[in-house]
């Protein structure tokens, strides 16, 4: 049977709502025409190629992935303009031929010369040519180079000499803008992270090498960049569908959290005046990030089966592999709260909890209740 509503559906499944979607899409395209660069969405944490096409449009056409199963998949769906934002390791060369041998257009990003190098050597072995970008490390100190060290020239210059090799610029990723916990702060690291993108580019240009693409990007900075002045493209992901932990670094607000788990209540302990759902670990990560920020919400927050957020304090406290605890908090009252009653947890994470699902479940809270399904998205999940 077609589910109808998401009293039709099995628990846990991952429930999806179009409207608040399109309204972080367009907070975030927003954000970028007013700072005059163009959005690459990153499709890691939506992976799904419906998504994709409410975000894409003329303005909007390359996108960023996390994966080459990604690639793989949103080129076979006719997306052309593609970044492999994780550093290549030459192993994945043939891989990545193989897609733009389908058409698409693959970019990658190194931050070794060595991999630079031993992409120039597959010329004549793997016909292709590989768009290549370096990437900087504008303080995260995860991956990249630092924008004024000696390697940013090293690498474009063993790129550019290669003539399998189309040099394709710079990339940079605020990561730890996760870290800022004010407008100030998160507007401070935005301008880091563009010079230290800018900073890069201008190296290589007085290398005497073109330096096209000049892109950074995370949710935070994206949004809150006071300006972007030498940056051509901003990559973001989370925003799309926003998170409690992305609410409380003013990403977007409680009401635009885009994702939630459908889950049932499985049972009760009136002794200890808790209840458990059946979405544990396993379907809502165990990923604490709000554990440092203004509102602890553990593993999730618990919202109705309409997606209302019921109490700030009625959260899931411990995860077990298929359980999740809820303990009543004031106001709330165990026998509300029937074995079988549906409902709705926020995650904490969102890139970690879909990671979970093949599908979501799609509503639109902007028509009727809010329960009817509308549609049923599927994701590609795997490396
Ligand atoms: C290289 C890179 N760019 C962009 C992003 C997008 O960041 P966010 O999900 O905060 O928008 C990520 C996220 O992991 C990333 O690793």
């Amino acid at each position: 049977m077609t589910p109808k509503t998401l009293y039709d559906l099995p628990t846990p499944s991952l429930v999806l709502d179009r409207a608040k979607l399109a309204r972080n899409l367009r907070r975030m395209a927003d954000a970028c025409a007013r700072n005059g660069v163009a959005l690459r969405p990153h499709l890691k944490t939506a992976k799904s190629i419906d998504v994709a096409r409410m975000v894409l449009n003329d303005e909007t056409q390359g996108i960023a992935v996390s994966t080459l199963c990604e690639a793989e998949y949103f080129a076979s769906h006719g997306i052309r303009d593609i970044q492999y934002a994780v550093c290549i390791t030459p192993d994945k060369l043939e891989r990545v031929a193989a897609i733009q041998a389908g058409g698409a257009k693959v970019a990658l990003i190194t931050d070794n010369a060595g991999v630079a190098r031993a992409i120039a050597d597959a010329n004549g072995r793997i016909d292709t040519t590989f768009y290549v970008q370096i990437e900087i490390d504008c303080g995260e100190n995860r991956t990249g180079v630092l924008p004024d060290s000696d390697q940013v020239t090293e690498i474009a210059r063993i790129l550019d000499a290669a003539p399998n090799v189309d040099f394709d610029g710079v990339m940079t990723h605020a990561g730890h803008s996760y870290g800022c916990r004010s407008l100030e702060e998160i507007e401070a690291l935005a301008e880091t992270e563009r010079l230290a993108a800018v900073t890069a580019a201008e190296a290589v240009r007085a290398a005497g090498i073109d330096c096209r693409t000049v892109s950074i990007g995370s949710t935070p900075t994206a949004l809150h960049a006071r300006h972007l002045d030498g940056v051509t493209e901003a990559r973001a992901g989370v925003y799309m569908f926003g998170d409690v932990f992305q609410a409380q670094i003013l990403s977007c607000t409680l009401d635009d959290l885009a994702i939630s788990v459908l889950t049932d209540v499985s049972s009760h302990r009136p002794d200890l005046n808790h209840l458990t759902v059946d979405a544990g670990a396993l379907a809502l990560s165990k990923d604490r990030s709000t554990e440092n920020v203004s509102n602890d919400v553990g593993f999730g927050l618990v919202g109705d089966i309409a997606g209302k957020i019921v109490a700030p304090q009625l959260i899931v406290t411990r995860v077990y592999q298929e359980h999740g605890l809820v303990p009543m908090c004031e106001g709330q009252r165990l026998e509300d709260y029937p074995i079988g009653r549906r409902l709705r947890i926020y995650p904490n994470h969102v890139c970690m909890t879909v990671a979970m699902y093949d599908r979501y479940y799609v509503v639109d809270s902007d028509e009727g209740n809010g329960t009817d399904i509308v549609a049923v998205w599927s994701r590609v999940n795997g490396w």
